[in-house]
């Protein structure tokens, strides 16, 4: 594939290892094997999948004359901490419009926001999404009225620009195969504003590759971001005219992880993440890789793999969101200690 790139920043730690998960898979004769895709190891603070959308779109705005980054997501939201950290870096300034409550305590990302010295400002979660673009424009102007240029960066960095970043990631996952001497059957990875999956969904169908990208969602439905992606895609072409669009883009999206809603976690996931971390030492969190790759284990139970060998999981970050559930999972664990004690 000759793709005609933008100008990028090198601000992830880049290429992620790809490594299996041993214990579970390896180990296991009638498992297929998984692998698991190390983005939660972009960097320390821009950990996770948004840094690699960030490289491009924060190239953008320093190539616009842009000052200023505005963008959106929940109070907790890695994408939002992960701007403000790219910002700090290069010496802008950022202001999030957040969904929700603000913390009397700040914890996870929103301690990590304000240490960035992002500007924040919360809403209420009803009718957020309707409001955000005029919240958006509003902002712009008042930017430019005093005297700065904002660029709006769309929630999860999910556009036609931010879509580079997995474009690229598939790249990159193409040169693990090969040096694994491997071809898997399928990639799979949380889905929450769709830009990842766009990427990585783009990647395949230019490189014309057997592999399947599944997304599994962590809130909205599959209608959303099949419509999502193509949007993504349409934007990217129409910015991009030099390269070539696929035909046929084959978007997979596997519902009924959602649970009670976005950011929902039930014991029973909290167990998994627990599961993992002790059996595989890896970190999942309870919005977005917690659902995803418990998920990806159910649809192999159920079936939906059967014919796979190897099977990738994309880990897109989001360690600074599992500190608020701090007292879900110490609940979880008075909950075992009663167990033990009642046998
Ligand atoms: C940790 C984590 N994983 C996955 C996702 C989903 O990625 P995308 O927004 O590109 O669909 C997000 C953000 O939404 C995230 O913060």
């Amino acid at each position: 594939m000759s793709l005609v790139y933008p100008r990028r920043l090198a601000l992830a730690s880049l290429p992620t290892p790809l490594e299996p998960l041993r214990r579970w898979s390896f180990d296991n004769p009638h498992a297929p094997r998984i692998w698991v895709k190390r983005d939660d190891l972009t960097g320390s603070l821009l950990s996770g999948n948004k840094v690699r959308k960030l490289e491009f779109i924060a190239a953008a705005a320093l190539d616009s004359g842009c000052d200023t980054l505005i963008t959106s997501g929940g109070v907790q939201s890695n994408h939002c901490r992960a701007t403000a950290a790219v910002a700090a870096r290069l010496g802008l300034k950022v202001h999030l419009l957040l969904r929700g409550d603000d913390e009397d305590i700040p914890d996870g990302n929103l301690l990590l926001d304000l240490l960035f010295g992002a500007e924040v400002t919360c809403f209420p979660k009803r009718n957020f999404s309707d409001r955000l673009n005029d919240r958006y424009d509003q902002l712009q102007r008042q930017y430019s009225d005093a005297g700065h240029k904002a660029m709006c960066v769309p929630i999860g960095a999910s556009n036609g620009i931010g879509i580079w970043g997995y474009l690229s990631a598939w790249d990159e996952l193409m040169q693990d195969f090969e040096r694994l001497g491997i071809s898997p059957d399928h990639v799979v990875t949380a889905t929450g504003s769709g830009g990842t999956q766009a990427g990585l969904t783009l990647g395949v169908a230019l490189n014309g590759n057997s592999s399947r990208v599944w997304g599994i969602n962590v809130c909205d439905d599959e209608a959303y971001f099949r419509n999502k992606i193509a949007e993504d895609i349409a934007e990217w072409a129409a910015l991009y005219p030099n390269n070539r669009v696929p035909e046929n883009v084959d978007v997979n999206v596997i519902e009924g992880y959602v649970g009670k809603g976005y950011g929902h976690a039930t014991p029973e996931l909290l167990r998994f993440i627990q599961a993992m971390a002790t059996c595989e030492g890896l970190i999942l969190d309870p919005v977005y890789t917690g659902k995803a790759c418990y998920g990806l284990f159910k649809e192999i139970e159920k079936g939906r793999f059967d014919e796979a060998d190897d099977i990738v999981f994309v880990h897109t970050g989001g360690v600074f969101g599992l500190y608020p559930y701090r007292e879900q999972f110490a609940r979880l664990q008075r909950l075992v200690d009663t167990e033990v004690a009642a046998e």
